[in-house]
Order: structure tokens, then sequence, then C-alpha cells
């Protein structure tokens, strides 16, 4: 690491180095004054040196960049939790200050004072901290060990144009308004998805690329709208094959980076995640499956109806009555059931209440409903639950999709009261099978014309199952897609298919999803054009990089793992963009300005 401006870095020196005249560049983090002498934590990218001076303390203002000349020493009191804890530099008088600094608005540490508005505004110099510069570290560890494992298997990075063409499938585009062609837009692309298509019609075989894409949809935790993919695709491949190395890649990633062996990932069906977990991407590091008391299946258990038959309103208009079973949770107090019973009440869950039933240490069982529910009765749910004594029985009821969405937020919220969410502890699994389409009734993130029509669950290139290609005319809603997702700890990691390449069976999906014969060839003519010229069978997936970054890291957002994010309403606030743009600009782009009238 040695250059003409430093011998080495701050991380860097051992106690194999005591007696060595050292040159050290670097930004002053603290000093402390010790009466005639000052220690100074001296820090770089690499780690903090202590620093022994009789200099002038102002020198060593906070964050200020200094060059120091000096002899390392072996210090009296070590600090264990610094790998450069046994040794300090003495200065000699050689001090240069290469850069003064004004005060930072937040201290520079582990533990900071700064909110989180002000760090991002001043990002450049959150950066400065361990923690975040770490996040930084993991991320590039991770790009590179995915460069390694597809390298090896002949991928090939190809890059794909960011001035695209703007389709409103899928998520809302970014546009950017062309000078050159007035009236008319590229959009930036939300994914590679049909360029790397023809990537394979052109023989590449096998593609991959770190790429950004750019989506105009609401933002959360786990969504930014300009995020990066690990976008592969394969030629010649069915399903099986893209499971197999994808799965090499995510258990390559976790032994490389984490040390950690990932068993052999565990399928599950679209269909059970929802009956089970009431989500497609459920959080399988605990069991807490849901049972259902009541469903719309023929031969519906029976156990919502209570003595003699009659039955509790609330279940007996219900189309759905489904619980899960917290372990050890009995002893929940009342208080705590209202906060649970809160909890499901909230807007964004919806549900109208929520029944419990506690199955006591004593054997007994106590439900919010025994009005209507004997105790031999509540001993049926005991067994339907495989509840055993401690345990708690949480039940909602409601229509189906409304009862499974409130359940699965309940499910998750006491796993994680329990302390079943480990973040150390990953549970990967591949959910497969998933429907071709959804009913469209009004999804916030698309555009308002496409409600009220069928809408590709996972893209319009999706490949359906061959054996339900019968069923596309008679019950769309019914045929199932070669399309999978990998999830991990409850978190949609990447998502793929194995795509269409008939020219036919291309145009077919699009009239299914309700374009008209133009309206296709003017989006994806493209693409169907392509496919005249001997598209071969191909598949592939995208894993979400910044999600796979934070799970590795252990945190629930992403933005920690992005070098310069946007908040979360999608500002860049240390730029300052989206802004306005000049009138000149404006009219450059054939925009049209509104002038105020101030007459
Ligand atoms: P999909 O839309 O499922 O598939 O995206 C792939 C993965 O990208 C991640 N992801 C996001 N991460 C952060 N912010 C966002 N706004 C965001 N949106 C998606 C998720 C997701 O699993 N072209 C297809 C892939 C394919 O079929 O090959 C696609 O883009 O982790």
């Amino acid at each position: 690491m040695e250059t003409k401006y430093r011998t080495h870095t701050c991380g860097e020196l051992r106690i194999s180095d005591v007696n060595k005249d050292v040159i050290l560049c670097g930004w002053v983090q603290k000093t402390r004054n010790m009466g005639g002498v000052i220690f100074v934590d001296l820090r770089d990218r690499y780690g903090i040196t202590q620093l022994v001076s009789e200099n002038d303390p102002s020198v060593f203002a906070r964050e200020t960049v200094i060059q120091i000349t000096g002899h390392v020493q072996e210090r009296e009191s070590k600090n264990k939790n610094l790998p450069t804890g046994d040794i300090e530099v003495v200065l000699s008088d050689v001090i240069k200050i290469l850069n003064s600094s004004i005060t930072p608005p937040f201290t520079i540490e582990d533990e900071t004072d700064g909110g989180d508005e002000l760090r991002m505004k001043y990002r450049y110099l959150d950066l400065r901290r361990n923690i975040v510069r770490k996040n930084l570290e993991l991320r590039h560890r991770l790009a590179i060990e995915t460069r390694n494992y597809l390298d090896k298997l002949h991928f090939l990075e190809v890059e794909t144009p960011v001035l695209i063409k703007s389709t409103p499938e899928g998520a809302r585009d970014f546009v950017v308004p062309s000078r050159m062609h007035k009236g008319e837009f590229y959009a930036l692309p939300q994914s590679p998805q049909t360029f790397k298509q023809l990537l394979m019609v052109s023989g590449f075989d096998r593609y991959y690329q770190i790429v950004k894409c750019f989506r105009d949809e609401d933002l959360r935790a786990d969504r930014q709208p300009e995020f990066t993919q690990i976008d592969c695709e394969m030629s010649f491949v069915e399903q099986e094959d893209i499971l197999n190395t994808f799965e090499g890649l995510v258990k390559h990633l976790f032994k490389t980076v984490k040390g950690v062996d990932i068993p052999e990932l565990s399928r599950m069906t679209h269909a059970d995640a929802m009956k089970y977990y009431g989500n497609d991407k459920p959080d399988t590091r605990f069991e807490m499956k849901f049972v259902e008391l009541k469903n719309s299946e023929p031969d519906s258990p029976l156990l919502w109806r209570g003595a003699g038959g009659e039955a509790f309103k609330l279940f007996a208009e219900a189309e759905l009555v489904v619980g899960i079973c917290a372990k050890g949770a009995a002893e929940y107090t009342r208080k705590q059931l209202d906060e649970l019973t809160e909890f499901v009440k909230r807007p964004q869950i919806g549900a109208t209440g929520l029944i419990y039933a506690r199955h006591n240490a004593d054997g007994t069982i106590k439900s919010s409903v025994d009005k209507f529910y004997n105790e031999e009765e509540l001993k049926k749910w005991s067994v339907a639950f495989n509840s055993q004594p401690g345990d708690l029985i949480l039940i909602l009821a409601g229509t189906a999709d409304k009862a499974r969405k409130a359940l699965s937020e309940l499910r998750l919220e006491m796993g994680t009261r329990l302390g079943l969410r480990d973040k150390n502890k990953f549970s990967c699994l591949w959910v497969i099978d998933f429907p071709l389409l959804e009913w469209n009734d009004g999804d916030p993130n698309v555009l308002a014309s496409l409600a009220g029509r069928w809408h590709a669950k996972h893209h319009p290139f999706t490949s359906p199952k061959p054996e339900d290609i019968d069923l596309l005319n008679s019950s769309p809603g019914e045929v199932c897609a070669n399309a999978y997702d990998m999830v991990i700890n409850g978190v949609e990691i990447g998502g793929g298919s194995i795509r269409i390449h008939d020219k036919k069976l291309q145009a077919k999906m699009f009239e299914i999803l309700g374009f008209t014969k133009e309206e296709a060839q003017n989006q994806f003519g493209f693409l169907m054009n392509a496919f005249e010229y001997g598209a071969p069978p191909h598949g592939g997936l995208a894993f979400g990089f910044d999600r796979l970054c934070s799970l590795f890291g252990g945190s629930d957002g992403i933005r920690d793992f992005i070098a310069f994010p946007k908040n979360n309403a999608g500002r860049d606030v240390m730029i300052d963009s989206p802004s306005a743009i000049s009138d000149e600009q404006l009219n450059e782009l054939h925009i049209l300005v509104k002038k105020e009238n101030h007459a």
C-alpha cells in the first residue's frame, strides 16, 4: 500500500512493526488531551491508529486531513477491540495539514448523533463511518463473488441500454424527454428483460449483468426507485437447470462471503405458500403454519360451528376462518392481547377483530368466544392446531384474501415477538408454480388504464406450463406459469421464469393481457419479429442485489447498502433531486412552459 504520501494505512500497523518509522495519512477522528500529551485517533478506510503528540492541540481539529511521520511503539494499555490496538505512533515534529475541515454536522463515529435526514444530506460524511463503509465493502465482495461464480460457468457480462422504450406493462416507467425528437420520450429500463431475451436470440447462450433498474413505484424499506439486479438468462435450459444454477450461486455467496453452508433449498408451490403462510414469500425460519377452521372447499372443516350447530356470527358469515398457534404465548396478558388486536385492526392490515384461545398450562382451554364454544369443541380446535399446554391460538375471519393477508402479518409479528426471526439464521426456498395471470382491479403501482384486465403476475414473456396452455382461453386465472421466486427469510430475493419463445404464443399472451394487435406490434414488435429468426428455448431470473446485500448485512432496509440512496419520498436530499429545470431546457425539450400571469 506504500505510496509517495504514506508508508502504511491506519489499519495496518501491528506489534511486529514496533520501532519502525512510518508516514500515515488520514482524518482526525477524535483527540484526548491528557495534560500536555495528546492522543489522536487517526482514521482512514482501513482503520484507526492512535497517535501520541506533544504538539499544539489546535492542529488536530476533528476531520482535518493530516500527514504525519512518527515512530511505532508498543502501547502501555492495549486496546483489544482495535486491530492496531497493541501499538501507537509517537509523532515527530512533522505534521502536515493536507486539508482543514469545518466542524461536521454530526459525529463521525459508529455511534453518531446525526439523525436520518441529516446523514442523508451529508452522505459523503456518513460514508466515512465504519458501519456504513462496511456495508459497501460487503456489497463489493458479493459482486466480486457473483462474477467469479458466473464467469466459471461461462456467463458473459453484457451491458444493455439505459435509454429505452416505455411500455405500460409492469410498474410505472421513469421517462426522459427527447430533445431531438419532439414530443417523444425514452424510458429508463425497469429491467433488461427484453434485451436479455434478444441476446439469447443472438446466441449468447449465458448472459448476466449487475445492472441498474428503475421503477416509479411506492417506496418501502426494501424498495428504491433505482436499484440493482443480478440479471441472468440462459438458453437450452429447463426450469430445473435454472433452479440448480442459481441455487449454486446463492450457496457460493453464503459460503465465500459469510462462511455459511446452506442446505439444499426446499420448494413450495405458490398455492401452498398462500394456504399455509398467506404470503408468496413466506418467512420459513419458523413454522406457525395457518390452520383453517372454515374454508370454501367442499369438504371444509366444520370446526367453526358452535354448540348445537349455533353459529358465532363472525365465523358464520366469513368465507375463511383461519388461525395460527403461537408456541408458549398462552400467558400473554390482557394488555398484550389488546395490542395484538389493535395491530390487526390497523388500516394497513384491515382485520375487524381477533379471536384467541389460550391452551393453559393445566390443560384447560379458554377462548374469547367461550359463549359459543364449549370445552369439548375447543379441544377439537386444539387438535387441529396441534396446540400444547402453554400455547396461544389466534384466529381471524373474513374474506379469504383479507383474512390470509392479515394473518400473514400477525404471524410475522408473533414471530418477531417470540424471537423466532434471528438475523443470523437463513431459511432459503424456491416458491414455484406461480399463476401466470392475476386480475388487476386497481393496483396503485400501475397505470389506471390497466385496471379491469388480466395482468401478467411475473411479466408478459413468462411461459405458461405446457399442460395448461389449453386453459388460456377458458380459465386464464387457473393457468400456472413456469415461474419461480427465491425467498430468503421472508424476502423475495429473486425471481424469474422460462420464457415464451414462440411468436404465436407470445401474440396470444398480449391478446389475453388486453393489447390490440397494433399495440402489441407497436410496443413489442421488435421481440416478436426476433422470434421469427430462430429463438432458442430460454429462461432466466434476476436477483435484487440490494436486497441480497441487506440480507447478508443483517438489515431490513436496503438504503444502507447503496452508496447514494434516495429517501422514503424518492428524493436525493444531498444533491436535491428531483429539481426544477430552466425554461430554456424545458423549451429545448419541447415541454410546455406555463408562465405565471402577474398582470
Ligand atoms: P422482478 O420484477 O421480480 O423480475 O425483479 C427481480 C428482483 O429485483 C428486486 N426488486 C427490487 N429491489 C429493490 N427495489 C425495487 N424497487 C425492486 N423491485 C424489484 C427483487 C426482485 O425479486 N426481469 C425480471 C426477472 C426475470 O424474469 O428474469 C424482473 O425484473 O428482489
